[in-house]
């Protein structure tokens, strides 16, 4: 136990900044969309049993928990999805790489503003 804890310790801090932070988000929020696909595959799999099955599922989406859980895949899709091309990007023309850093800013200012967006249509219907 001890030595997992010490482990998961090294892997969080060994290296720091941008790049790792990078990376470390980025199989999060993967892990994170592909875990809500499964439930996602469940919910409209429930269609077979009719229109009540579904919707009766579906209402579970509209509670606080949900929706804050919303914000965060809408987080990560959007993180996932521009972190991914920044990579892609890297990959292709390696010159890029001296602005890996700054990619990996835009990125995140790209992600907060769209989250910002979208989380409040999303928490919206909470407040009035
Ligand atoms: C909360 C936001 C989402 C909503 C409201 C939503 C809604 C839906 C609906 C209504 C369908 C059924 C479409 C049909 O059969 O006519 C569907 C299918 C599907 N969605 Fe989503 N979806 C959402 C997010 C996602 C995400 C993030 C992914 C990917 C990770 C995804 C992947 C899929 C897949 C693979 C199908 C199956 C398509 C098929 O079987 O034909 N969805 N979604
Ligand atoms: C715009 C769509 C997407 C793009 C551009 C994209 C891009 C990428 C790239 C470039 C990698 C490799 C990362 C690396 O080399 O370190 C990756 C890994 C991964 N992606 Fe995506 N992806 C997309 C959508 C998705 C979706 C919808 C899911 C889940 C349902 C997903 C789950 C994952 C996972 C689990 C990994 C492995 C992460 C790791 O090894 O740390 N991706 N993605």
């Amino acid at each position: 136990m001890g030595q997992t804890i010490s482990s998961l310790w090294r892997g969080i801090t060994y290296r720091g900044r941008e790049g790792h932070y990078a990376f470390i988000l980025h199989r999060l929020a993967g892990l994170g969309v592909l875990a809500f696909l499964v439930l996602h595959v469940f919910d409209i799999f429930l269609m077979a049993f009719g229109a009540n099955a579904f919707n009766d599922f579906l209402a579970l989406y509209t509670n606080p928990i949900a929706r804050l859980a919303e914000v965060g895949l809408i987080f990560g899709v959007v993180y996932h999805a521009f972190n991914g091309l920044r990579i892609i990007i890297i990959d292709f023309w390696p010159a890029t790489t001296v602005y890996s850093r700054q990619l990996w800013w835009l990125v995140v200012a790209i992600t907060l503003v769209l989250t910002a967006v979208a989380g409040f249509f999303t928490l919206r219907p909470l407040f009035v």
